[in-house]
């Protein structure tokens, strides 16, 4: 019989993609939870069309198998993976805000604030972060106490000043003065790298595996995060806007220094095997449980979208 694990790297993608899509169609319902007055519709309408539109669900991904790794409770690390898209898809919908990158399209189709309005996205993000710790603290979220406020924090930490939005913040200062190669490397971990380091994280956190697997798994993430931002910043420059389903060429037209626009396209394409290579080696504790974690790392690398 053919094993699960068999299916190629995309084929498993989607497989998880659509268990994380499943549940996150059924939170951004209309349905009210205990404590909660009114969901308005217009908002909950833009929460969904910044949510369920056709993302690759890497960080999901990334959750869940990290969680396999080490036999977590596969229905606590969904929730898992639905909080964290939530928290990158709320950093997508305020990224493409006119007073950040201005853009029109995002997976195909139009950017919320282009289908709503600027307000309507505005509050879509907020509300999309902060549902991601109700869904966190929820008990249906059903993980020792302890395990869930490690994921609080480490998610509040990721996403916050000195994390994700932090990374923007610098990103958009990068417009006007570029920042040398260590300073670009920061604002990548910082801006990409540390929600995708979560997504591994959070696989141990939830399992409740030791400390130094746990350090392990992160490790794993910083560097499969760089390659990633890499990999985005190397397809801006050289895939078109069809594919990706998003604008291109926009990091050069609005000045932005990105590494691989710096070094070119071969000196990108080198880093991102060496990043590869490190990431599988960190895997290697864990023998062929960890084949699925090794192709995402290739995959991220060598994506063409
Ligand atoms: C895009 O992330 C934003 C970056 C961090 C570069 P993804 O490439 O994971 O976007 P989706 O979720 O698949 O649309
Ligand atoms: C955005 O980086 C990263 C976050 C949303 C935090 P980019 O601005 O390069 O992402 P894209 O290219 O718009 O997806
Ligand atoms: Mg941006
Ligand atoms: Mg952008
Ligand atoms: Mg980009």
């Amino acid at each position: 019989m053919m094993d699960a694990h068999d299916l190629p790297f995309e084929a498993q993608l989607a497989a998880r993609a659509e268990a994380v899509e499943a549940l996150l169609r059924q939170m951004l319902d209309e349905r009210l939870l205990p404590g909660e007055i009114a969901r308005p519709g217009t908002l909950m309408a833009a929460m969904r069309h910044g949510v369920l539109n056709g993302g690759k669900r890497l960080r999901p991904f990334l959750v869940l198998e990290s969680s396999a790794l080490f036999d977590a409770d596969g229905e606590a690390a969904l929730r898992v993976a639905a909080a964290l898209e939530c928290t990158h898809c709320y950093s997508l919908i305020h990224d493409d805000l006119p007073a950040m990158d201005d853009d029109d399209l995002r997976r195909g189709q139009p950017t919320v604030h282009r289908a709503f309005d600027e307000a309507s996205a505005i509050l879509a993000g907020d509300s999309l972060l902060t549902y991601a710790f109700d869904i966190l603290a929820d008990a249906a979220t059903a993980l020792p106490a302890e395990r869930k406020l490690a994921l609080v924090l480490g998610l509040a930490r990721a996403a916050g000043p000195g994390g994700m939005a932090g990374g923007q913040a610098l990103d958009l200062e990068a417009e006007r003065r570029a920042p040398d190669e260590a300073g670009i490397i920061r604002l990548q971990a910082m801006k990409t790298g540390a929600l995708i380091r979560y997504a591994c994280e959070a696989g141990a956190i939830i399992a409740g595996a030791a400390e130094e697997d746990r350090e392990r798994l992160a490790e794993f993430g910083s560097a499969i995060g760089l390659a990633f931002q890499l990999a985005d910043d190397l397809l801006d420059l050289t895939a078109n806007a069809e594919t990706m389903g998003k604008a291109t060429g926009k990091d050069a037209a609005a000045g932005k220094a990105t590494l691989a626009a710096l070094h070119g396209v071969d000196w990108t394409r080198t880093q991102l095997a060496g990043l590869v290579a490190q990431a599988h080696a960190l895997l290697e504790p864990y023998g062929e449980r960890a084949a699925l974690l090794k192709q995402a790392a290739s995959f991220i690398a060598e994506r063409e979208k």
